[in-house]
């Protein structure tokens, strides 16, 4: 069964090698696509479209490839609004925070975790998240490590082994056996249901050496690097993870032009958390510094329950325009595009032919309404590997003479006779 979703106000690309600058983001206008068999069968303008089996008017409507978060940690129990709300009177954010959810994760049953798991991840896809990666780290014991990632390898592919995130209390006077532990029974137990290792590599928590040792016993066991860098302070996390050859070095706001340089002669990906500066009252990183330099960004969620309870990726690019000044282009291609190569994936994160068909539907006329009207529901609806998965594409007709009747009238779903 084929789909054409027509009438397609802007549709955004990301197509590789479709250009133009800044950074591979590339739209059509009056455009029109056809999704055959979960994928992307054809991109182009709307008058010349292929007939397909069915038909989706989008009524001008812009459409986007579902955003791809490539750094999340979903897995935890309990909550920290009394930390925040502190923090807004004045108390700065520390890794320490992390201990309490670790004593709330480690006394909550696997039905309640995966309850929790579940709901955030309903919550991203009814933002437009098609594709996300999710970290263990609040277990920090043999099993309750092990369980988080067979917990996430249930609800995602991307799923990332982060043991090193915090020294647990019991092994406060002894972190290098923490770090054994990391390296040895616990990597065991868990890299059958993970794909990547992480280490928050930074003051408080694990040290260059020890960073080192994690993510090299995580490739021995069969998984790829990334890296918690740089997000308290200056410090090795970065040129860590450039060593390693990780896919992503996240974070990434405190840098020394040595860290720039590293990451623009590099493979690995910048990955910005703008939500946690919003919600720690961090400076932001200097995106623009990044971008000049020629290092690829991505933007993420880092949806956690301590330095960002945010799931939404929109409020995300609107932080990355406001804030950051990145271009609105840029910020929906690092949400995109960025995401996908920050988790070395070709099939996700652009609408070129062959793609998974993960798309976004806008009720909106352009990418740009996801800064220009922040906070706002804009997702109108979402498909995934061509299935129409949150949302809806009958939606009710506006009243009212406003500019954007047009995208909120009917958006038809019709079968060719
Ligand atoms: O990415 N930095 C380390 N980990 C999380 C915060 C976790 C927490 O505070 O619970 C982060 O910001
Ligand atoms: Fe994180």
């Amino acid at each position: 069964m084929s789909t054409l979703i027509t009438n397609i106000g802007e549709l955004v690309t990301n197509a590789p090698g479709s250009g133009p600058e800044p950074g591979g983001f590339a739209a059509i206008t009056g455009a029109a696509l056809i999704i055959d068999g979960g994928r992307i069968a054809w991109t182009g303008q709307a008058a010349v479209a292929p007939a397909a089996d069915q038909r989706v008017d989008a009524r001008g409507r812009a459409v986007l490839p579902g955003f791809v978060d490539s750094h999340a940690h979903l897995v935890f129990a309990g909550e920290r609004g009394a930390e925040f709300a502190a923090r807004m009177a004045g108390l700065p954010y520390s890794a320490g925070g992390i201990r309490s959810t670790v004593a709330a994760t480690r006394e909550a049953s696997d039905d309640q975790l995966l309850d929790n798991l579940r709901r955030l991840a309903a919550e991203m896809l009814a933002q437009g998240i098609t594709t996300f990666e999710c970290k263990s780290g609040y277990g920090l014991t043999v099993p309750d490590e092990a369980r988080s990632v067979a917990l996430a390898a249930q609800v995602t592919p991307e799923v990332t082994y982060l043991g090193a995130h915090v020294v647990p209390p019991e092994f406060e006077a002894d972190p290098a056996g923490y770090v054994d532990l990391a390296c040895g029974p616990m990597l065991a137990a868990c890299a059958p249901h993970a794909r990547w290792v992480d280490v928050f590599c930074e003051r408080g928590a694990f040290d260059a050496d020890q960073a080192r040792a994690i993510l090299s016993a995580g490739r021995s066991a069969g998984l790829q690097p990334r890296v918690h860098a740089n997000q308290l302070g200056h410090g090795p996390g970065v040129q860590v993870a450039v060593e390693a050859g990780a896919a992503s070095a996240d974070h990434c706001t405190y840098l020394s032009d040595a860290d720039v340089a590293a990451l623009a002669a590099s493979g690995t990906v910048a990955t910005l958390l703008p939500g946690v500066e919003f919600s720690t009252r961090q400076p932001y990183p200097d995106a623009r510094r990044l971008l000049e330099a020629g290092v690829t960004v991505a933007i993420a969620t880092d949806c956690n329950p301590g330095s960002c309870f945010t799931s939404s990726i929109p409020f995300c690019i609107a932080l990355a325009v406001r804030d950051m000044r990145m271009t609105t282009q840029e910020a929906v291609w690092s949400a995109t595009r960025g995401g996908a190569l920050a988790l070395r994936r070709d099939d996700v994160g652009h609408l070129g032919a062959g793609a998974r068909a993960d798309l976004v539907m806008l009720n909106a006329p352009t990418h740009a309404y996801l800064a220009y009207r922040p906070g706002v529901p804009q997702v109108a609806a979402v498909w995934q590997s061509g299935g129409l998965v949150a949302g809806t594409t009958d939606l009710p007709s506006r009243s009212g003479p406003t500019s954007h009747d047009r995208f909120g009238a009917v958006v038809g779903l019709e079968s060719r006779p």
